[in-house]
This record gives structure tokens, C-alpha cells and sequence, in this order.
């Protein structure tokens, strides 16, 4: 999927977050990108649900990752990455990070992608670049899907 969408609150995120989630069969890594409070946690909250997974997610900014488990006949795993606080992919072995990517079953998002794109570029997985921008006004953002 390749759109562009402005968005004028963070509710119009998070559903685009959520059609983006609903349309995955297992297997896709998406790799946000965007400033600090650009939308990356609400985008990805909309991913979850998407999926299918109907609790609340927080961000997994100290432990770095969490795994769920959504309501999903193909999908097993949401694995939620923030890599904010990570230096080089190195800091990723140990967080079990390497135990999702690449599977068929499982579903990763990744905040602060560019921090780990040479782990992404190695994958073999399916990368669905998210990149979300301010917009003039104080509630929009511009959310660009590739
Ligand atoms: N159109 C919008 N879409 C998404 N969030 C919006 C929008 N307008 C305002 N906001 C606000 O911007 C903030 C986005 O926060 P969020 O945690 O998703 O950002 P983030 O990109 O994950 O930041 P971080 O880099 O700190 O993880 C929220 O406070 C949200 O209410
Ligand atoms: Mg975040």
C-alpha cells in the first residue's frame, strides 16, 4: 500500500493505523519514522487494533519491546519495538528481538526505525515504511505510506 493522508487529530491516526493493521496476513515489519510526538505510539496503537489485539498497549520505551498476543487466526504475535533509547542494532540481541523478525506469524512495529536500518536492510521480511510529519497546524500530521 503507497498513500499519503493528512490526518486532524490523533483519533484519524490511529484508524490509519488500524486499516493499515487490518489489511496484514502475518509476516509484515513496519518501520516508523517521525519526530518526537509525531504519532508513531498512536499509529501503532491503531496497528493493534487492526490486528486485532483489543487491550490497551503502552510504549515499550524502557523494556524496549513488548510481544501480544491479538485475536487473529493468522497473525500470533504483535511485536511493538521502540528503539528511541537503542545506540546500534547490537542493542537489540538479548530483548529477543531476532526471535520475531522474519516470521510468518508475527507482526512487528518499529519506532525510531533508522536507528536499526541495517538489521532491516539484511531482513527478508516485508518493510512498510511509515512516516509521519507536523503539519501546519497544531493537530495534523502528514502520514506518508510506502
Ligand atoms: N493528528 C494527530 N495524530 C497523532 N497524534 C496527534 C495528532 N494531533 C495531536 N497528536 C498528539 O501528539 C502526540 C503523539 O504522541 P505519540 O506518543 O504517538 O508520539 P511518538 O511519535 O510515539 O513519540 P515518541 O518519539 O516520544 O515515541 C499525542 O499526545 C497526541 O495526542
Ligand atoms: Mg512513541
Amino acid at each position: 500500500m503507497k498513500k499519503s493522508v493528512k490526518t486532524k487529530n490523533e483519533a484519524e491516526t490511529l484508524n490509519v493505523g488500524k486499516e493499515l493493521g487490518a489489511s496484514f496476513k502475518g509476516g509484515e515489519v513496519v518501520a516508523l519514522y517521525g519526530d518526537l510526538g509525531a504519532g508513531k505510539t498512536i499509529f501503532t496503537k491503531g496497528l493493534a487494533q487492526g490486528l486485532g489485539y483489543k487491550k490497551v498497549i503502552t510504549s515499550p520505551t524502557f523494556v524496549l519491546m513488548k510481544v501480544y498476543g491479538p485475536d487473529n487466526p493468522q497473525i500470533e504475535n504483535f511485536a511493538h519495538v521502540d528503539c528511541y533509547r537503542v545506540d546500534s542494532s547490537e542493542d537489540l540481541y538479548g530483548i529477543g528481538f531476532n526471535d520475531y523478525l522474519g516470521r510468518k506469524d508475527t507482526v512487528m512495529a518499529i519506532e525510531w526505525a533508522e536507528k536499526v536500518q541495517d538489521v532491516l536492510q539484511k531482513s527478508k521480511s516485508k518493510i512498510v515504511k511509515v512516516k509521519i510529519k507536523l503539519g501546519r497546524k497544531e493537530l495534523e500530521r502528514l502520514i506518508e505510506i510506502s
